[in-house]
Order: C-alpha cells, then sequence, then structure tokens
C-alpha cells in the first residue's frame, strides 16, 4: 500500500491530477445539494414569512449587529436541547435573507428566545439590560425608543425578500403598511394580521408613532415560535 502510494509521492503531475481529483469530489458533494436547495430543505408546518413590522425588526436587528454576540441555531447537543429547547431546523431560517445563525455567543443563543419573556421585560431589557439582568454586559439600545420606525418602503423591502424566494402574496403586499401599523398598536383589531401571520405578536407601542423598538420586540417575540413541535411528527421534522 504505501510503496504504492511512493508512486504518486515521487511523480509531481500525476500527484497533482489525484489531488485535483479528490479535492473536485469533495466540493462537489459540497456545492451540488445547493443547487437543488428547494428539496434540500423540506418545509414544515407553521413556518411562514415575516410579518412586515417583524421583517423591518429583523433588518434593525442585522443593522444593530446583534449577531455579533447571539447566534441563532441551536445545536442537536443535549445541553443545548436543554437550555434553549427543541434544535433548529433547516426549515425554520428557510425565509431569513441573510441567515442570522451567527458564529459567537457573547450572549445566549436568541433562535427560541419568542415568548420567553413578556413584550415588557423586552423594553426594559433593550433600553438597559442591566434594569433586569445586573450583571450584564449588553450596550443599551434606548435610542431605538426614541426612533420612529422608517416603513415607507416596508412593502419593497418585502417585493425584495419575494425576489430571493420568499412566498409574499399581492395581497401582502396590499396590506403591508396596515399590518405595520396594526402590530405596533396593542389596541387595533389584530384578527386580519394575525390571519396572514399566524403567532404575530403585537408589539406595545402608543399606538400613534411606532419606533424601531417596537419592531425588534416584535421580531424577537416571534423567533423560533412557528413550528408548534407538539404538533409535528418526526416524520415531518426529519430533514
Ligand atoms: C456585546 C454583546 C451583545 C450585543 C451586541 C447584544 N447583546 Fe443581547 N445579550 C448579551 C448578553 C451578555 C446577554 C445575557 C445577559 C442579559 O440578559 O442581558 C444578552 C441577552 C439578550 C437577550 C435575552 C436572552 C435570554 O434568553 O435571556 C435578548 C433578547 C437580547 N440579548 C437581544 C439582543 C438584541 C436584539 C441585540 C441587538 C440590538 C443584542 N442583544 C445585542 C450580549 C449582547
Amino acid at each position: 500500500m504505501f510503496i504504492r502510494h511512493e508512486v504518486i509521492e515521487k511523480n509531481a503531475l500525476l500527484l497533482l491530477v489525484l489531488s485535483l481529483l479528490a479535492v473536485s469530489i469533495g466540493g462537489l458533494v459540497e456545492i451540488v445539494p445547493t443547487f437543488t436547495i428547494e428539496t434540500t430543505v423540506e418545509h414544515v408546518k407553521g413556518v411562514r414569512p415575516y410579518s412586515p413590522l417583524e421583517l423591518r425588526g429583523r433588518d434593525i436587528y442585522v443593522r444593530e449587529g446583534c449577531y455579533v454576540c447571539h447566534s441563532q441555531m441551536i445545536r442537536a447537543l443535549r445541553d443545548e436541547v436543554e437550555r434553549y429547547g427543541h434544535y433548529s431546523l433547516a426549515a425554520e431560517s428557510m425565509y431569513d435573507h441573510p441567515f442570522q445563525w451567527g458564529s459567537k455567543r457573547i450572549g445566549p443563543d436568541l433562535a427560541r428566545v419568542g415568548g420567553k419573556y413578556s413584550n415588557d421585560w423586552h423594553y426594559a431589557h433593550l433600553q438597559a439590560p442591566r434594569s433586569v439582568v445586573p450583571e450584564s454586559l449588553m450596550p443599551n439600545y434606548g435610542f431605538l425608543a426614541q426612533t420612529p420606525l422608517d416603513y415607507a418602503d416596508v412593502a419593497d423591502r418585502m417585493r425584495t425578500n419575494r425576489a430571493v424566494g420568499v412566498p409574499y402574496t399581492e395581497e401582502d403586499l396590499a396590506n403591508a403598511t396596515a399590518d405595520l401599523l396594526t402590530q405596533a398598536n396593542p389596541a387595533a383589531d389584530q384578527a386580519a394580521l394575525v390571519a396572514r401571520y399566524p403567532k404575530a405578536i403585537a408589539a406595545s407601542g402608543d399606538g400613534r408613532t411606532p419606533t424601531e423598538l417596537d419592531a425588534l420586540v416584535a421580531y424577537l417575540q416571534v423567533l423560533g415560535t412557528m413550528v408548534d413541535f407538539a404538533d409535528t411528527s418526526e416524520e415531518q421534522l426529519k430533514q
């Protein structure tokens, strides 16, 4: 075996050709599945596109670089599942452009933070983390509460997402601004919004001027809540 390998090692050209062959097989195995991504990622019941307010909240999450300290990817390891809940499914981030999996956990994973705390807790925590978690080293994001949300282009943002495969319908686009204002106003009737975007949680805004903080909280509150694991069979969850 080793003697025969010596032949390859002593012949630079043969070594080069065989190395290239090995590397291209490895490359193909990694690259080809991404061309069939539609069939690779199975759709799981409950996963839906973000509501307009959640989508704007997600933009703010990306803009503020929350991913620098927070991952959104629960690995299938016992300690992670016990701490954060069911491991993340590929389908749960299929409408995320770009993904927010992250690679660093200075703070906890946020893939299933939705519903873990009340809206009030998030408003207090994001504005002044140390008011609720004294040992926290997370920065204050108080300015988000003072910054009115720019939502003039929300339908265009949804259209852009649609261009890369998020299935927003014409009806979703036509109602984009109205849905955004409804979700930002806890006093508004949420029925039509929730019919379009199940499990959407109204932010706790004042109902007049949606703030960037309202959008961010609406986004955090939906994270990891779309799939009902009690209601989804193992067969459907298999990837
Ligand atoms: C410098 C790192 C850092 C950045 C940047 C950061 N965080 Fe945090 N975050 C932390 C740490 C550390 C904790 C744990 C202590 C605490 O709860 O405050 C935390 C906790 C949290 C929690 C509570 C999670 C839980 O399960 O208890 C949420 C929600 C959160 N951060 C959201 C955000 C959002 C949204 C942003 C961006 C606007 C952000 N964080 C930016 C470090 C950071």
